[in-house]
């Protein structure tokens, strides 16, 4: 089962979505599913009403978190899974880490929203580049968070190099939409 898109904007309201995160999950569902469609036009299997809905709902328990100090992913899965959502909630689960099940040739929902997320700051399309340089400025407070940093930008490299490999564009073509 996958909520729609007005089931999953009625869901950010009732969890009382900050504006800002609002406006970025918009942005990261948009960017997604732009990939997914060309992925798709290249003879892939994408789900696109997934990729929406975990695009939507990636950032469902921030707002909370911001307070409580939980692990925003974990807890935001948690609760779409008592909700029935169990894909969404796996993909949510896999927004800032993706569970590695292996290199494999294809792209997943869970690497594609995992993706998207890191090209939209706040609501704006920007390079891995731009947008880590950000995340090191806020979070790269001392060697281990930096360490993180560096790690999480190493994965998602990987992934950028398979999605524009198989799309035959630059990362660039994001800048369009
Ligand atoms: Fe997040």
């Amino acid at each position: 089962m996958v909520p729609n898109r007005e089931e999953c904007l009625r869901l950010m309201g009732e969890y009382g979505m900050l504006e800002n995160i609002v406006f970025h999950s918009l942005q990261v569902a948009k960017v997604a599913l732009f990939l997914s469609i060309e992925l798709n036009k290249k003879g892939h299997c994408i789900d696109l009403a997934l990729v929406e809905a975990a695009s939507l709902l990636h950032d469902l328990a921030k707002t909370e978190c911001l307070k409580t100090k939980e692990d925003h992913a974990r807890t935001g899965s948690q609760l779409l899974k008592e909700m029935g959502y169990e894909r969404v909630a796996g993909i949510v689960a896999q927004h800032i880490w993706l569970r590695k099940e292996g290199e494999t040739p294809s792209v997943s929902e869970e690497e594609i929203v995992n993706y998207a997320d890191k090209r939209v700051m706040h609501d704006r399309i920007v390079s891995l580049e731009e947008r880590f340089v950000d995340l090191k400025e806020r979070y790269g407070e001392n060697v281990k968070a930096m360490d993180y940093l560096k790690r999480l930008q190493r994965e998602i490299y990987g992934i950028e190099n398979k999605i524009f490999f198989i799309l035959q564009v630059g990362p660039d073509a994001l800048d369009q939409l």
